[in-house]
C-alpha cells in the first residue's frame, strides 16, 4: 500500500523546485505563482493522478511532474476564484490570498501563467509523446468552456437565483468535478490504460468530485476560518446556490455517503484484479474530511 505522505512531500518538493525563490523585482509574477503553489493545501488532485497511476504499475516518479500540473490548474483556479470580481476572499490556505499579497493584477497573471506552465511541465515530461498528449487533451477538455471554466460562470449566474437539483449539479460537475476526474483519468492515462479504464476513473472522480463539493459547501456553514484555513460564510455573504441552501446537512451527509459508494463500485467492477486500495481510500477520507 503506497504511503499518501510519501506522495505528498514528493509532490511538495517537486512543486518548490518548478519556480525558485528570488528577491529581484522582475521575478515578482513568479513569486506570486510560487506564494499561491506553495502556500500547503491537500494536493488531493495530484494524490490522485499519482494513485492511479501506480494502481496500474507505472512508476510515480515519471508521473509526478504531470501530478503536479494539475495542481498548478487548481491552484491557478483557487487564485481566480477569490478574486474580488470572484468570490472576493481573503484567506486561503491559510494565508492572506494572492490579490491581497500581490494586487489583483499581478494575481490574476499568476492564474494566467499557471496554466501555460502545466502544460509545458506535462509536455515536458519523461511520458512517451502519445501518454503526455493524452493527458494534456484530457487536462484541456475539462478546465475550460466545457469543463471547470463553464461551472464557475454558471456558479456566478447562479448567484441569488433559486436553482433546481439539476442545475446545481451542473454547476458543480463542472467546477469541481471536472478537474477531480481529471485527476484520475490522467493517472491512468500516464500508466497507459485503456479509454475503458480512463473512462472508469473519470467517472469515479465525477462523484467523487460531486461528493467533495457538498462537503466544502457543508464545511462553510459549519466550520471556522482557523480550521479550514478560509473564510467561512463566503457563500451566504455571495448569495451562493450550494448544497446546504438546497438540501439541508442531513441530506447533504446521505448524498456524500452514496455518491462515494457509487464512486467505489464504478472503479472495483473496471479494475478488477489491479489494487485499487489507495484511491479507494482517499474517496472514503474525504467524506469526513475537516477542511
Ligand atoms: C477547494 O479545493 C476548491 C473546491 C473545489 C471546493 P480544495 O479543498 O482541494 O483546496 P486545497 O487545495 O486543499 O487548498
Ligand atoms: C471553487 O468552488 C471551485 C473552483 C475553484 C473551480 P468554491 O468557491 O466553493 O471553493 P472555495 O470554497 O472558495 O474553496
Ligand atoms: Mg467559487
Ligand atoms: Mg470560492
Ligand atoms: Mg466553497
Amino acid at each position: 500500500m503506497i504511503q499518501k505522505t510519501d506522495f505528498i512531500e514528493k509532490i511538495n518538493s517537486y512543486l518548490n523546485s518548478c519556480i525558485p525563490q528570488s528577491d529581484i523585482i522582475q521575478d515578482g509574477l513568479a513569486q506570486s505563482m510560487r506564494y499561491s503553489l506553495l502556500a500547503g493545501g491537500k494536493r488531493i488532485r495530484p494524490l490522485l493522478v499519482l494513485e492511479f497511476a501506480a494502481a496500474l504499475g507505472e512508476n510515480p516518479e515519471k508521473v509526478l511532474p504531470v501530478a503536479c500540473a494539475v495542481e498548478m490548474i487548481h491552484t491557478y483556479s483557487l487564485i481566480h476564484d477569490d478574486l474580488p470580481c470572484m468570490d472576493n476572499d481573503v484567506l486561503r490556505r491559510g494565508k492572506p490570498t494572492n490579490h491581497v499579497v500581490y494586487g489583483e493584477c499581478t494575481a490574476t497573471l499568476a492564474g494566467d501563467a499557471l496554466q501555460p506552465l502545466a502544460f509545458e511541465t506535462i509536455l515536458s515530461s519523461e511520458l512517451s509523446a502519445e501518454r503526455a498528449v493524452r493527458c494534456a487533451r484530457i487536462l484541456a477538455e475539462c478546465i475550460g468552456m466545457k469543463g471547470m471554466c463553464l461551472g464557475q460562470y454558471l456558479d456566478m449566474l447562479g448567484e441569488g437565483k433559486e436553482l433546481t437539483a439539476e442545475e446545481l449539479d451542473l454547476i458543480n460537475n463542472n467546477k469541481t468535478g471536472a478537474l477531480l476526474a481529471a485527476s484520475c483519468g490522467i493517472g491512468t492515462a500516464a500508466a497507459g490504460g485503456s479509454e475503458r479504464q480512463i473512462n472508469a476513473a473519470m467517472n469515479f472522480g465525477y462523484k467523487i468530485g460531486l461528493a467533495f463539493q457538498i462537503r466544502d459547501d457543508i464545511l462553510d456553514v459549519i466550520s471556522t476560518s482557523e480550521e479550514l484555513g478560509k473564510n467561512v460564510g463566503s457563500d451566504a455573504e455571495e448569495k451562493k446556490n450550494t448544497y446546504m441552501v438546497l438540501l439541508g446537512r442531513e441530506k447533504c451527509e446521505n448524498e456524500i455517503k452514496r455518491l462515494t459508494e457509487e464512486a467505489i463500485s464504478v472503479l472495483e467492477e473496471e479494475f478488477r484484479g489491479f489494487d485499487i486500495s489507495a484511491p479507494v481510500e482517499l474517496a472514503r477520507s474525504m467524506e469526513n474530511r475537516k477542511n
